[in-house]
């Protein structure tokens, strides 16, 4: 009985650090095989950081048809419709977290990365802010982009 209670303290324990750190993310050819917090994704909140100009403002360089309610998409990036096609979910999130393991070199900005990055304000004039930077996304918002991404399908 007590060694049952002892086990699942211990399984709690292990799942709340279960959350992989910007700095231990594995990537394979920029793909992140691994779930970042083994918390499944919620599509739902992902448009949220996709579309919210102080997260991921994705749409500042993305198209993305499903979201008709968005004004203002940008095209310096490629139309994000039917990326569910395009990519297996390794591969996106290993884009979404560091775009530059994918595309050397991209303007994109690394999203689960810490600091000092390129905010996508100044993505054109090149600054970075000095210092180190919590990641722009949290692990779970990471995922929950992940989950949305792969609803895209054309
Ligand atoms: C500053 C502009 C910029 C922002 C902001 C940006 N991206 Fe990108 N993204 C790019 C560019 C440019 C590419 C094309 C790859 C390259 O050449 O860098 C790209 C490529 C991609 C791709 C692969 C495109 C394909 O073929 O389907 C995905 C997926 C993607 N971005 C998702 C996102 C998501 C999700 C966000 C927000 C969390 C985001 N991007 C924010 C510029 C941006």
């Amino acid at each position: 009985m007590k060694r049952h209670i002892l086990l699942g303290l211990l399984l709690s324990a292990v799942t709340a650090t279960a959350e992989t750190a910007p700095a231990a993310v594995t990537f394979e050819e920029g793909a992140v095989a691994q779930s970042l917090t083994g918390v499944a994704g919620d599509p739902a909140e992902g448009a949220k950081v996709m579309s919210n100009r102080a997260l991921g403002n994705c749409v500042a360089c993305h198209t993305v048809s499903a979201m008709p309610d968005v004004a203002f998409q940008g095209n310096v990036g490629p139309s994000l419709d039917g990326a569910a096609e395009r990519w297996e979910e390794a591969q996106l999130r290993g884009i979404v977290s560091d775009a530059k393991m994918t595309f050397d070199g991209s303007v994109m900005p690394s999203f689960y990365k810490t600091g000092p990055y390129i905010r996508p304000g100044d993505a054109f004039t090149g600054k970075a802010p000095e210092g180190e930077l919590p990641p722009m996304l949290t692990a779970q918002q990471i995922e929950d982009v992940v989950a949305y991404l792969l609803t895209l399908k054309e």
